[in-house]
Parts: structure tokens; C-alpha cells; sequence
């Protein structure tokens, strides 16, 4: 089962795709949790912490910079970028901006 979760700022994603990720974990299920937000904050909703979420690096930065070597599974990708979140959870940072420039 795939749930994207989708719409304008601040009407609560981020809220909801932590507890529905939370909550399918704790239910047993195996859970994977994808943040494609331009300014990643998932990982605060998740229970990572503030901190830890801020220095979490992701997909993109990893491969465009040639740290590491391209992944050629989508499992092995979850396995090297992935972080370990409470309940389970399994979450994988996609992209994030440095420095938003005006508009
Ligand atoms: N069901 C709710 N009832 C009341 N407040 C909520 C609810 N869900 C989220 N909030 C609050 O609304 C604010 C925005 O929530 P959240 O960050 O989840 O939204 P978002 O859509 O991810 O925002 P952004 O577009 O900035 O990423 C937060 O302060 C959050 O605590
Ligand atoms: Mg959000």
C-alpha cells in the first residue's frame, strides 16, 4: 500500500504523515516513510528529534556530490540513506533546499 499525503502549507501533512506512519508501524506493518518536502521535516513529526532531523542528509545531496556510490536496488538505496525512526519506522529523506531564495 502506497498513501502519498499532499496539499497547501500548513494544513497539517507532515502532522499526519507521521502519525499514519507511526501508527501502521505499531500495527505490525513493515513502513517506509519518503519525505519529498523541499525543507524536510518529517523526521520532528516521526519522534527523530529536531536536531537529528536537521543533519539528516539525503538522497539527492548523496548521490549528486559522489559520497557514495550510485544504489542500483531501491532496497539497497532505503538500506544506505534510510534512518531508524521510533516505532520502526524506516525514513528516507529525498531532497532538501540550503537556502530558500526569495519567491
Ligand atoms: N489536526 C490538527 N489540528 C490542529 N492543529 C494541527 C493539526 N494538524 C497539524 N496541526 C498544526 O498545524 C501546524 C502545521 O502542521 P504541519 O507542519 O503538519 O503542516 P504541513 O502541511 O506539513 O505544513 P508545511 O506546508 O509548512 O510543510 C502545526 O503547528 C501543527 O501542529
Ligand atoms: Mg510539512
Amino acid at each position: 500500500m502506497k498513501i502519498i499525503v499532499a496539499g497547501k502549507g500548513g494544513v497539517g501533512k507532515t502532522t499526519i504523515s507521521g502519525t499514519i506512519a507511526r501508527s501502521l508501524a505499531r500495527s505490525g506493518h513493515s513502513v517506509l516513510a519518503l519525505d519529498a518536502d523541499n525543507n524536510p521535516m518529517l523526521g520532528i513529526s516521526l519522534g527523530v528529534g529536531p536536531e537529528r532531523t536537521d543533519e539528516l542528509g539525503t538522497l539527492r545531496q548523496a548521490l549528486e556530490s559522489g559520497e557514495v556510490a550510485h544504489q542500483p536496488s531501491t532496497a539497497g538505496a532505503i538500506e544506505t540513506f534510510g534512518t531508524d525512526a521510533p516505532d520502526g519506522v524506516r525514513l528516507v529523506v529525498l531532497s532538501r533546499i540550503d537556502r530558500a531564495d526569495p519567491g
